[in-house]
């Protein structure tokens, strides 16, 4: 099966991730029907077009073009129709997704893809009542902001056709972005249980004490996290190993024994006293600096290294 290039693209809902996503189909040249239900929402979504344009990497299209390429309209029914892909990116709600899915299945041509942005939900869940073709669905799920961050994990439920994905997955890559399959559903998918990890480790170590919030967040931006940039935790070991895996396994493997097992027994446990703890800790640094410059700043910076990853040559 042969499926028809994507040349429109509807969005449904243009809250943080949907309008990110508008902006970069609108970037790269596709054509754009959106909707959202909420008040001011065209507006909004205007507005966010017009600031974001100056900070998207490879435009294709001329500034006026990336702002008059999409229409907004109040209920997307009559134009589903026209669609070569949907992108989903309503609120993360079982009973919500699985109406909508219901919804655009039943109205949707049958070969067009719909992809929901979902962070955890996995599209069995909510394919539940889509009796046309559930097996063009899957879940397209970006890392915030997407017009910036490449990273797109693709995953399939049972069902999803074996064409879908391969087009989903070349479909984010002509964006520029970088899929990841994930080839069996799991809760909160690859990234967001690697972010878990490591984050309950984080919070366990400041709530005891064994280090500041502070120096906590640097051990990842001056360390760990300048490398995992480039290379990923498997790739970083493999060339800590001298350039073998095995090495650091056999070499390393006992320590990690020890360590995991001292983490265990000081695990983050979220319905606790510690969870106070870890709040009056943070709050007490993030007090003290300018979040909003740290965030322009952080987006900024994040520009010129996706820029020279794309330059280089890893
Ligand atoms: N925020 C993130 O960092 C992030 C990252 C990756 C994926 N996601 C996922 O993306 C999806 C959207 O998240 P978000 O952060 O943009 O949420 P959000 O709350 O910012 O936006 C959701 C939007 O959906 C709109 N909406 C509600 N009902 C609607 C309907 N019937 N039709 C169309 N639009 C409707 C709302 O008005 C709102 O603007 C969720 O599934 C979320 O899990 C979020």
């Amino acid at each position: 099966m042969t499926l028809p290039t994507i040349r429109t693209v509807g969005v449904i809902g243009t809250g943080v991730i949907g309008s990110s996503w508008t902006a970069l189909f609108l970037a790269r040249g596709l054509k754009v029907i959106v909707t959202d239900p909420a008040p001011g929402a065209d507006g909004k979504l205007r507005d966010y077009l017009l600031n974001h344009w100056p900070t998207i990497p490879n435009a294709k299209v001329t500034q006026d073009e990336y702002l008059n390429n999409f229409r907004f309209v109040k209920a997307i029914d009559t134009y589903l129709g026209d669609l070569d892909l949907i992108q989903e990116n309503g609120p993360e709600r079982l009973d919500f997704k699985r109406r909508l899915f219901a919804h655009l299945d039943a109205n949707t041509p049958e070969h067009v893809l719909i992809a929901s942005s979902s962070s955890g939900l996995p599209s069995s869940e909510f394919v539940t009542e889509c009796e046309k073709n559930p097996a063009r669905i899957l879940v397209g799920h970006p890392f915030n902001p997407p017009h910036l961050v490449p990273l797109v994990e693709v995953v399939p439920h049972q069902g999803t056709g074996d064409a879908y994905v391969t087009a989903a997955i070349e479909f984010y890559r002509s964006l520029g972005k970088d899929p990841v399959l994930v080839k069996k559903e799991t809760p909160g998918f690859i990234a967001n249980r690697l972010q878990a990890a490591v984050c309950a480790e984080a919070y366990s170590l400041v709530s005891r004490g064994v280090v500041s919030a502070e120096d906590l967040d640097k051990t990842v931006t001056s360390g760990l996290g300048l490398r995992w940039a480039l290379t990923g935790p498997i790739m970083t070991n493999t060339l800590g190993g001298g350039g073998n895996f095995n090495h650091v396994m056999d070499h390393l493997g006992p320590a990690l024994k020890t360590w995991l097992y001292d983490m265990r027994r000081h695990e983050f446990d979220v319905d606790s006293q510690d969870v106070d703890v870890l709040k009056q800790k943070v709050n007490e640094w993030t007090s003290r600096v300018n979040l909003k410059e740290i965030e322009e700043s952080r987006d900024k910076l994040l520009v010129g290294l996706i820029k020279s990853k794309t330059e280089g040559s890893i």
